[in-house]
């Protein structure tokens, strides 16, 4: 497929000021934990957590999580699976889970009440960006940007793992779909 540039939807510098946003509201809400536990979601999530995690002031670790997701046919609740645990037991830990897409809500929805089962100190959740319409009700404590219902691309977020190193949040033209 050709690398055809993406139409921005949300600029490097409006990412920049997001984050640092974010971060100032997460060191307040966090202002009495000893530590917190950053709980990055590969691969989406993988810039954002890298950005948001030298932001943030506050004592923290960083660990990963993968999923895989099923179209139809799951034995699986929700269509969504653990593909790769934490290393780090979160039992008693403040656990930010840090999510790139909140679509559906199937994925951030399974992954609240996988974890919630563990019993962290506490629980919460921030995603960079939000579609609008989810299925699943599910609660977020943080959001980056509510964007349109279109497939994005860029910061992390890929489109057959293209574009994930793109600096901003594109939208990919229809052209750039068709194959050649
Ligand atoms: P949900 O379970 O429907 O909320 O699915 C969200 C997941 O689908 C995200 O974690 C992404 O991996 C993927 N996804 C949904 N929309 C997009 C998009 O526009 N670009 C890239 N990935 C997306
Ligand atoms: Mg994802």
């Amino acid at each position: 497929m050709a690398e055809t540039q993406p139409r921005v939807l949300v600029s490097q510098a409006e990412i920049r000021r997001r984050v640092v946003e974010l971060a100032g509201i997460i060191e307040r809400d966090y202002a009495d934990a000893e530590e917190i536990l950053l709980l990055g979601v590969l691969r989406g999530a993988f810039i954002f957590l890298a950005d948001l995690a030298r932001e943030l002031k506050l004592p923290r670790r960083i660990d990963f999580i993968a999923l895989s997701s099923y179209e139809n046919g799951s034995d699986f609740a929700g269509g969504v699976r653990l593909i790769m645990d934490s290393r780090i037991n979160v039992t008693g830990k403040h656990v930010l889970i840090v999510e790139d897409i909140l679509d559906s809500g199937r994925t951030l929805a399974y992954l609240l009440e996988t974890f919630e089962a563990r019993h962290p100190a506490s629980l919460r959740s921030c995603v960079l960006v939000r579609k609008p319409g989810q299925e699943v009700p599910v609660d977020v404590d943080y959001v980056g940007f509510d964007i349109p219902d279109e497939w994005v691309v860029g910061y992390g977020l890929d489109f057959g793992d293209h574009f994930r190193a793109l600096p901003y949040i594109g939208v990919v033209e229809p052209a750039a779909h068709e194959p050649g």
